[in-house]
């Protein structure tokens, strides 16, 4: 029986033999690319340790044969487990920047990176950045590139997960952040200390129904990591409760909530979240200040004794 690895020759090859067994194989796409093309070129260059663009001068070079096997093995491990690319390789990308990841932590693909590409303007103005916090930071790659991007702020990194929080600090020494990036074991807000002047969450956020509908690709990742009860706010509800304690005068709280942004608008009416919107896709992400956070919950508080 022929092998495609006996076929198959150049980098060019291998591109097109991935992107055709992908296209048949109908995958979902949701974990750092969107089609067959970019799934293929991630997979194969990447396997080959090239960059993903200006990579022309590569594409007629021929593979030895470790390499040809150890790329067949993965489209093979891609369309079988439908386990996602970054899983396969090791690595991700956010922010432009490389990250450690295994099938402890969520993959990243927050579009908070965007808001932090722009400095968290124009919403932070000139409000100084001595502390942020990075809750249920998974791989830490919201927190790490957010200190790349403030670079004389401390961060923290909570996680209830330790599983997640050891990968978190193999990223921090990746990035050579250990002397202002620490980790933090917390569930929410419980074991966090002090006041930030920025706390951003990419937390659980998946209800009930999305989790029973979600294609075999997020299998790979842990559960801990997407589920949040029947509405997805179980998580976002306690962030909510205690955040204007861990807020600086000033401070901001930046939370993504994907397809839940819905229900939690309509569960806090009294709240005037500012809904970002993205050039690079995505939405559900809101942002409020701690005085925008602590006014709206005591009117809340305050309907609620009057209704009584
Ligand atoms: C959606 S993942 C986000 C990971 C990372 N911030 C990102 O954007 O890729 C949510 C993270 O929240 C963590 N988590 C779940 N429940 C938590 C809790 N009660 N307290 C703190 N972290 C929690 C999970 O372990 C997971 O790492």
């Amino acid at each position: 029986m022929t092998r495609p690895t006996d076929d198959l020759i150049t980098v060019r090859d291998y591109l097109r033999y991935a992107a055709s067994r992908f296209s048949a194989a109908e995958l979902y796409f949701g974990h750092g690319t969107d089609n067959v093309w970019d799934e293929a070129v991630l997979l194969v260059m990447r396997s080959l340790h090239l960059p993903l663009e200006n990579n022309t001068l590569f594409l007629d070079a021929r593979l030895t044969r470790d390499e040809r096997e150890l790329i067949a093995e993965r489209i093979e491990r891609r369309i079988n487990e439908r386990r996602p690319v970054a899983y396969l390789l090791g690595e991700a990308w956010f922010m432009g920047l490389p990250f450690q990841v295994d099938e402890r932590v969520l993959i990243p693909r927050s579009p908070i990176a965007e808001l932090l590409e722009a400095g968290l303007q124009p919403w932070l103005a000139d409000h100084p950045v001595e502390r942020i916090l990075d809750l249920c930071t998974g791989s830490g790659c919201i927190g790490i590139a957010a200190a790349t991007v403030f670079p004389d702020a401390e961060v923290d990194l909570a996680d209830i997960s330790e599983d997640a929080l050891a990968v978190a600090r193999s990223n921090i020494e990746l990035h050579e952040l250990e002397n202002r990036v620490r980790t933090v074991h917390s569930d929410v807000l419980d074991q966090v200390d002090g006041v930030y002047d920025v706390i951003l969450s990419n937390p659980p956020y998946v209800d009930a129904e999305d989790m029973a509908d979600i294609p075999p690709e997020y299998h790979h990742e842990p559960r801990l990591g997407l589920e949040a009860g029947p509405d997805g706010l179980s998580i976002v509800h306690r962030i909510l409760a205690r955040a204007a304690d861990h807020l600086a005068p000033g401070g901001l709280l930046i939370v993504e909530l994907g397809n839940s942004w819905v229900a939690l608008d309509e569960a806090y009416p009294q709240l005037p979240f500012l809904w970002l919107d993205f050039e690079n896709g995505g939405d559900g992400v809101f942002l409020l200040t701690r005085e925008q956070l602590v006014s709206g919950l005591k009117n809340m508080k305050g309907n609620l004794n009057t209704n009584l």
